[in-house]
């Protein structure tokens, strides 16, 4: 079943997707939602968890490097107010539009916050260019987007998102590049000749999202603020996603036990954040 679009604004916003690849939504978190996020990430950074879990993997570095950038994966397992926003209906409809699908399950999550460092010159809390499909290719389809929460004003001055608008159609691009803080040595690596390297800073209102596509090229620099840059960050898969096999991908840690090819992806792993047929 294809998602049938009921809006102008919905064909609108997947057209400048498909062309673009990322597409800003209006404010979807109001006010106290977005609070409740801030306080959720300060439960889970003093890990005070809902719950007997842990989340799927923490990247919290040495207490004594207070500047480096802090990210959980899978925040849904363990804080609820997590659970609640990235498996909304709000967010998870949204999602269908740009993918054009009946069907939006959670792939992942991820919290991530980004310290303030002043103005002082530093590159160590920068997330280097990379495209998120990367880590995702044991699914047989590269047809994802990523949804980034802002729970604060975010703007070039606490480091927000920036893409490289129309790279989702270069391909696969032969870079990890996430925790490589050095951006400008990433970008050698990645450029494609005769492809306009151009980089748009996603600014955004607290509460509003940016959607991206799984190839699109991303990054961020420094908060040159005194205060972190807080988001939470939503993966999400289309209907039919099922496992292909692939060496070396990370996310294969999600399967569970024994995953066969063609495994769809469709248990409670995966939670449903938007079904065409509840309309
Ligand atoms: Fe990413």
């Amino acid at each position: 079943m294809s998602y049938t679009q009921t809006t102008e604004e919905e064909k609108q916003a997947r057209l400048f997707y498909e062309e673009n690849g990322y597409w800003i939504s209006p404010v979807v978190f109001n006010a106290e939602e977005v609070e409740a996020l801030r306080k959720a990430h300060d439960r889970i950074w003093n890990h005070d968890f809902d719950g007997d879990a842990y989340p799927l993997t923490e990247w919290f570095p040495d207490p004594n490097k207070p500047d480096r950038l802090r990210k959980i994966d899978n925040g849904w397992w363990i804080n609820d107010e997590m659970y609640n926003a990235v498996t909304s209906r709000k967010l998870g409809k949204l999602a269908a539009n740009l993918m054009n699908t009946s069907e939006v399950r959670l792939w992942y999550d991820q919290a991530i916050y980004k310290p303030g460092t002043g103005k002082g010159e530093t590159s160590v809390g920068n997330v280097g260019w990379h495209q998120d499909w990367v880590y995702w290719q044991c699914t047989n389809t590269s047809n994802l987007v990523t949804a980034w929460v802002a729970l604060q004003d975010t703007d070039l001055s606490n480091g927000c998102m920036q893409v490289i608008p129309g790279s989702h159609k270069w391909g696969l691009l032969n870079s990890d590049g996430f925790f490589n803080t050095e951006l400008e040595a990433v970008r050698k690596q990645m450029e494609v000749e005769e492809k306009p390297w151009r980089e748009e800073p996603l600014i955004l209102k607290a509460g509003q999202v940016s959607f991206h596509h799984a190839l699109t090229i991303h990054g961020s620099r420094q908060n040159f603020s005194n205060d972190p840059r807080l988001s939470i960050v939503a993966h999400y898969i289309p209907h039919g996603t099922a496992y292909k096999r692939v060496q070396n991908v990370d996310n294969i840690r999600l399967l569970g036990p024994r995953p066969k090819e063609g495994d769809l992806f469709d248990n409670q792993y995966f939670p449903l954040a938007y079904s065409a047929s509840e309309e």
